[in-house]
């Protein structure tokens, strides 16, 4: 630990705070972290906290969903221009017009969609449980699953279950093409191609398995191979590295790199737990809307 760290660890003691950062983060983030995870794991941790103090160690989504799940805490979020393309593509408004025009349908919402959004949707979903959200849902009504259609289509191949999509992506992830998968197999031969499903379906079929951040952690803890290639943001190979010391990790070629995660500095996490900003905030009219969309997802079984 350097002394940046070390004083931030004394300040959280002091705040009573709970650090919960994003495996997409730089890794002294990590180490600083009380828990650290995908956004499943982050949501339920925060759902369960009592802390006074979350910081959010990640982007504005998951920030708004742990002050959805944890409405008395004060929320930080370190970094407050740390945002997700991917959710920008799905506004409330227009989310609110598709139903209008679609009054029969369910609306599935993946977690990298702002409050507003999630205010208009019956449920949401995360890349770790999106197909039992799916499968849980009744058949004789169309589904718009929405913003990420690259993870909309590849639940709907899984599941053989055919849905409506929103047209956003994640940009990073959508940038992968099969070139770079074959590109990175011939380079280490023998190794484990694992993807996330926000890559589009056809580069996910040139892969071995697509799995959430979290589900690629589990995996690769209980894999019997020895080297794999990670398909997904780069900050995931810290956890990876230490948690698999008997284990080789590959990137592609070139490192995927998302810009808003690596946004947040340990500067910004010790001067937002001594001001105790800037804070999530939430109207309580989109926070009550949009919790039940969570809730609803949390307490799928
Ligand atoms: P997960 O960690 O839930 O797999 O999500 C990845 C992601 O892109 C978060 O923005
Ligand atoms: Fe959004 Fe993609 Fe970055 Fe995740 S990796 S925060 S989906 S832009």
């Amino acid at each position: 630990m350097n002394a940046l760290q070390e004083e931030i660890l004394r300040l959280k003691v002091e705040r009573r705070a709970l650090i919960l950062a994003h495996n997409y983060v730089d890794s002294p983030l990590q180490e600083i972290a009380d828990f650290v995870g995908d956004s499943l794991e982050l949501s339920q941790k925060a759902a369960k906290s009592d802390a006074e103090v979350l910081v959010v160690c990640g982007v504005r989504f998951m920030a708004e969903t742990a002050k959805l799940l944890s409405p008395d805490a004060i929320v930080l979020l370190p970094c407050p221009d740390a945002g997700c393309p991917m959710a920008d593509m799905a506004s409330g408004n227009a989310v609110r017009a598709a139903r209008a025009a679609m009054p029969d349908a369910t609306f599935v919402a993946y977690v990298n969609t702002t409050a507003d959004t999630k205010a208009e949707v019956d449920i949401c979903c995360t890349s770790g449980n999106a197909e039992k959200i799916v499968s849980s849902l009744p058949d004789d009504k169309p589904i718009l699953f929405l913003p990420d259609r690259n993870l909309g289509h590849n639940v709907a191949r899984k599941l053989d279950r055919p849905m409506n999509y929103w047209s956003g992506c994640c940009p990073v992830h959508d940038a992968v093409t099969i070139e770079m998968i074959e590109n990175a197999r011939a380079a280490h031969p023998g190794a484990e191609v694992l993807i996330h499903p926000e890559c589009r379906p056809e580069v996910v079929a040139a892969a071995d398995r697509a799995l959430s951040t979290g589900g690629m952690l589990r995996y690769v803890r209980e894999s019997e191979s020895k080297s794999f290639i990670i398909a997904t943001e780069c900050g995931i190979l810290f956890r990876l590295r230490n948690e698999n010391p008997g284990k080789e990790f590959f990137t592609l070629q070139e490192p995927i790199v998302c810009r808003d995660m690596k946004k947040i500095t340990l500067d910004m996490v010790r001067d937002a737990l001594i001001d105790l900003q800037p804070r999530v905030e939430l109207s309580a009219d989109v926070a009550e809307r949009a919790l039940n969309a969570v809730r609803r997802m949390i307490e799928t079984k």
